[in-house]
């Protein structure tokens, strides 16, 4: 019988003693004179299994020349085993070798540097960090899904290819079939002889789809990838990422942090849950201290402070700053840092100045901010993005003129404020950002499997 190694794990009581057939790779071999081990994983499973064979066997000698790598069909007895290590493990009755790995495999059992990896990306899942990052990664989809789910969310697909800037930042990547040779020769464009007609891109954001959606269904998300052509070389931007975009109809500020929040706890607790050896793992090896941290979250109160204040906190802190903080401005890294360190845990800044933040924003009374909010966490910096949407056709078509956009291009998102508009907020949550702060991994090409960012596009 072909067994998974998992459900070896799940209740090893319904094997010991049976006879079991095992397909997977060789992670680790030890061989001695008359014995051998073998560190055998199947992927099912975060832990390896222990494969014992010894010389009565009558291929003794090929199965101990088995390489690292390699990939083997094994019929075996399951045992309690004797070592200390490991509470039982599989006495070798006959190996098949499927496939043969040479000596010039590059994930050979020893430390290997993430950044070696990166360049290895193809091999990475084999080893112990990765299988457990891109498991864990599988894992909190499902969270997500099951969390909206379960709450009566429609799940929007977005379109990837669009003609509309939602973020207004200018960082889409051109959609063309036009022949750039051709053009650069002829020195002019004519976009109207392009693939659809008109200049498109791929998608910054789903969000402004969405909202349509959302004054059909009251509460809909996205789950997609999302893609920007932001020059920024740090450890939490890529130029493809995928994002969580809700969208709620008669929902304010308060509410949509709300959402957030229990969002967020729900995703911690049910990853902890369902991935226990991959979170043991990262706590021990990754992040000390990391379980604590999350276990932490669930039973926290998030903080909810204004930009003004937060501002006016960085102001007063004995600092010195490399960027000084300024009411009007954005606050770099170093004051994400600050702010998440001295509240201990995630902080949601509220009202935003509206001169940098998106356009369909909410305006507040005060004319000079805006009803945004985004939620920062230590290490991961800003998790999600959100707002109460402008929902006046008025006032939103008088910002669009302020920002030199053109409102015709937009008629039908400006006609969800004419027919039956509502107030209505939603957020972005990029998938990586949390995957860092829930593994403590770092860099965002850690926790993706083919990361693109500036000039990088491999695999
Ligand atoms: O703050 P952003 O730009 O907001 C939006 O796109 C809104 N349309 C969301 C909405 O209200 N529906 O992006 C949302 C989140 C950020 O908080 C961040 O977590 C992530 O997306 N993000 C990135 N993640 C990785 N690489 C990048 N270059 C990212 N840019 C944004
Ligand atoms: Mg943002």
């Amino acid at each position: 019988m072909i067994v998974d190694v998992r459900d070896i794990y799940k209740d090893v009581s319904k094997y010991i003693d049976k006879e079991v057939v095992l397909q997977g790779w060789v992670r680790n071999h030890r061989r001695q004179k008359e014995f051998g081990f073998i560190d055998f994983s199947d992927g099912t499973a975060f832990k390896n299994i222990q494969l014992v064979y010894d010389n009565s066997l009558k291929d003794f000698e090929s199965i101990a020349k088995i390489k690292v790598g390699s990939s083997l069909e094994v019929r075996g007895m399951v045992i309690k085993s004797e070592g200390s290590l490991q509470e039982f493990e599989v006495k070798v009755l006959n190996i098949k070798l499927l496939g043969d790995c040479p000596d010039e495999y590059p994930i050979q059992p020893k430390r290997h540097t993430r950044e070696f990896l990166r360049e290895q990306a193809y091999l990475r899942p084999r080893t112990n960090l990765f299988n457990a990052v891109f498991r864990v990664r599988s894992i909190a989809a499902m969270a997500i899904h099951t969390y909206f789910q379960e709450r009566g969310y429609v799940y929007f697909h977005a379109p990837l290819i669009t003609a509309s800037d939602c973020e207004g930042a200018g960082q889409m990547f051109q959609v063309t079939t036009l022949d750039l040779d051709r053009v650069a020769k002829s020195g002019n464009v004519d976009y109207s002889k392009d693939f659809f007609g008109k200049t498109t891109a791929l998608t910054v954001s789903g969000q402004l789809e969405a909202e349509t959606f959302a004054m059909a269904y009251k509460k809909v998300y996205t789950f997609g990838p999302t893609f920007r052509a932001e020059n920024s070389n740090t450890k939490t931007h890529a130029s493809e990422f995928w994002m969580i975009e809700p969208e709620i109809a008669f929902c304010d500020l308060n509410g949509v942090m709300d959402i957030e929040e229990d969002m967020l706890k729900y995703i911690v607790k049910y990853v902890l849950e369902h991935a226990k050896d991959e979170m043991e793992f990262f706590s021990k090896y990754v992040e000390k201290g990391l379980i604590e941290k999350l276990t932490k979250l669930i039973n926290s109160k998030f903080t909810r402070i204004s930009h003004h204040d937060v501002i006016k906190i960085l102001k007063e802190a004995k600092v010195k700053w490399e960027f000084e903080p300024e009411y009007g401005e954005d606050i770099a890294r170093e004051h994400e840092k600050y702010i998440t360190e001295y509240f201990d845990g995630p902080v949601f800044i509220t009202d935003w100045p509206k001169d940098i933040k998106a356009f369909y924003m909410k305006l507040n009374p005060d004319n000079e901010t805006v009803a945004a909010v985004d939620l920062e966490v230590p290490g991961a910096g800003e998790l999600i993005g959100g707002s109460e949407r402008e929902a006046d056709y008025d006032k939103l078509i008088k910002r669009m003129k302020e920002l030199n956009m053109d409102p015709a291009s937009m008629e039908w998102y400006l006609n969800l404020r004419k027919f039956g508009g509502c107030y209505h907020s939603g957020f972005g949550l990029g998938f990586e950002r949390l995957l860092i702060y829930l593994t403590g991994v770092e860099n965002i090409r850690d926790v993706i499997p083919y990361p693109r960012t500036p000039g990088n596009c491999d695999f």
